[in-house]
């Protein structure tokens, strides 16, 4: 392997910028997002999720991001690559 990427192969976290939005017309309030990650992801007082910026995801931070994308039961958040 030796940390190639190509086609086809995932991108390792820090490869490229990130960033991560949620789809507030799936969200349904589970929290796990927050949970995980409350530097990116906030909740209100609905339990609507929110990502706090635009910004890209901190390198240090993505991993927690992907583990967000993965538990969310409603596949409501999405990494943009
Ligand atoms: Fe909503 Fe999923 Fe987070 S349902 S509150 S985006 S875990």
């Amino acid at each position: 392997m030796g940390g190639r990427t190509g086609p086809g192969t995932s991108v390792p976290p820090g490869g490229l910028p990130v960033k991560v939005t949620v789809d507030p017309s799936k969200c349904q309030g589970h929290a796990r997002c927050f949970a995980l990650c409350p530097e990116i992801f906030d909740v209100d007082d609905y339990g609507q999720s929110s990502v706090r910026s635009a910004d890209d995801v901190p390198v240090e931070l993505e991993e927690r991001v992907r583990l967000a994308v993965s538990n969310c039961p409603e596949f409501a958040i999405a990494i943009v690559e």
